[in-house]
């Protein structure tokens, strides 16, 4: 399965799936997208001889359809990328499309939360777990199907950062 890796920043869920995905392994991950020419992950992705390939317009479908048809991409994951997929890729892609979040979802979900802010609102709300998600992309920010979660304890006196890199740990795994 030819994989395409979608990223906005630093890539650590991008450098998770690469040491995972050996030369024997179903999936190969051939081509690495962002939305942000500054991403550490593309940095990464050229250290492994992968495409890495910068959207000049991420609201661009025929942009996306055109580089992902020029990889004969099967499956897109998002891992840490920040923008809306069009939806013209989506329905593409239908069911070929992972998302992985970092906290229980249906909770902590939507629009605007990504990253520490994600942290903050579950620190603020007093929950004592949170945890990652993979789930599949659909046209709604994080409502798609959920195929696996990990959770992980909450402790007193964390800060956004503290359970955020609890939470990577397990995004890693995941
Ligand atoms: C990860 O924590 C991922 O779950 C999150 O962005 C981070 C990317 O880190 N994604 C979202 O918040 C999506 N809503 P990485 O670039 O080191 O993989």
């Amino acid at each position: 399965m030819r994989v395409a890796v979608c990223i906005s920043g630093r890539g650590s869920n991008l450098r998770a799936l690469l040491a995972e995905l050996g030369p024997d392994a179903p999936a190969r991950v051939v081509l690495v997208l962002s939305n942000r020419s500054t991403a550490g992950g593309l940095e990464l992705a050229r250290a492994a001889g992968i495409p890495a390939e910068v959207l000049s317009d991420a609201s661009d479908a025929s942009e996306w359809l055109g580089r992902l048809r020029a990889h004969q991409v099967d499956l897109l994951v998002l891992a840490g990328f920040l923008k809306l997929v069009p939806a013209p890729v989506i329905a593409t892609f239908r069911d070929r499309i992972l998302n992985i979040h970092p906290s229980l979802l249906p909770a902590f979900g939507g629009p605007g939360m990504y990253g520490e802010r994600v942290h903050r609102a579950v620190l603020e709300s007093g929950a004592t777990v949170s945890g990652a998600t993979v789930h599949l992309v659909d046209e709604v920010y994080d409502r798609g199907r959920i195929l696996a979660q990990a959770a992980v304890p909450v402790r007193p006196g964390d800060t956004p950062a503290d359970l955020g890199h609890r939470i990577l740990e397990l995004e890693h795994r995941l």
